[in-house]
């Protein structure tokens, strides 16, 4: 168990990157966990991970804007600065970086990053704004936050891919500098994923919801099994999905794991990526499992 520490919130870019370059010419190394807050178990591993391995953890609490489309849930997006407070101090974060609007797009959002190829997909053609947001508004913590290492949950794996792609073709030193590293995604005990949004489900859709995981499950068992059919891979999990008739279903993909498209030539040692999105309600989750293919 981490100890418990005081911990500095930090509203400005200057004063954020005043502090990072302080600690760095000590010689200590620094951890961030980029958030939009209203923190869960997830979030809470991520910090903790990261108070085991860096003297300073930066926890940013920041509900961006331009990831959210028009009629997506930014104004609604939950919001609870004293509760994620809490558990930032009692996971070992030191720091939180929690800017305004303003502060961190003075002049509106007018400039984004662009990352191409793997936002095409998925997520990228349901939500065609989301990853410049996500790109962008990365890119610009990274440069208030100056971090060595930053951590994010696999719940989000296309979002990974993107900020390390984005990360990789940076011009700024200060962005290209940063490692990624992805922890595996925090569970209820009944498989649901830990995510903000949870908050937004019903009874009836809390009770719905644990099939998106059984059905990535019964995707990942028949390729660990030795199935290399992916038709059937993602025919098995649109099987699963169908038992609960509410649920609308945007994807349920079996994909190669680095390019997200289908991979004609699967060979032991490549992975393969397992992708759901789906909405109850009014809720849209998203979840994934990696399977390396290995001799069964
Ligand atoms: O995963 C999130 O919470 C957000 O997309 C991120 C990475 C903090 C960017 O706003």
């Amino acid at each position: 168990m981490t100890a418990k520490r005081d911990i500095n919130i930090i509203e400005t870019i200057d004063a954020m990157q005043k502090v990072s370059r302080g600690a760095s010419a000590q010689g200590l190394t620094i951890g961030c966990v980029p958030t939009m807050g209203y923190l869960h178990e997830g979030h809470a591993s991520l910090i903790r991970h990261a108070a085991r391995n860096h003297p300073m953890v930066v926890v940013s609490i920041f509900v961006n804007p331009t990831q959210f489309g028009p009629k997506e849930d930014f104004a609604r997006y939950p919001r609870d600065l004293e509760r994620d407070l809490e558990i930032v101090r009692s996971a070992g974060g030191t720091h939180v970086f929690a800017p305004s609007v303003e502060e961190m797009y003075p002049e509106g959002p007018r400039s984004s990053i662009h990352v191409s190829g793997v936002t095409d997909v998925l997520e990228g053609a349901s939500r065609p704004t989301h990853f410049d947001g996500v790109a962008t508004v990365v890119s610009r913590l990274f440069e208030a936050m100056l971090p060595d290492v930053a951590y994010f949950g696999q719940k989000d794996y296309q979002q990974t891919l993107v900020i390390r792609q984005m990360v990789g073709a940076s011009p700024l030193a200060d962005v290209a500098r940063v490692r990624i590293e992805t922890l595996p995604t925090m569970r209820e005990e009944d498989g649901l994923a830990r995510s903000s949004r949870n908050i937004y489900l019903s009874a009836d859709d809390r009770r719905d919801a644990p099939i998106i995981y059984a059905a990535l499950k019964a995707g990942s068992d028949l390729l660990e099994g030795g199935c290399r059919d992916l038709d059937r891979v993602e025919q098995t999990m649109h099987e699963v999905l169908g038992q609960v008739p509410r649920l609308s279903l945007d994807y349920a993909v079996a994909v190669d794991a680095v390019t997200l498209r289908r991979s004609e030539a699967l060979s032991d040692g490549s992975t393969v990526a397992l992708l759901i999105a789906a909405r109850l309600g009014t809720t849209r989750l998203i979840d994934n499992l990696l399977v390396t293919l290995t001799r069964p």
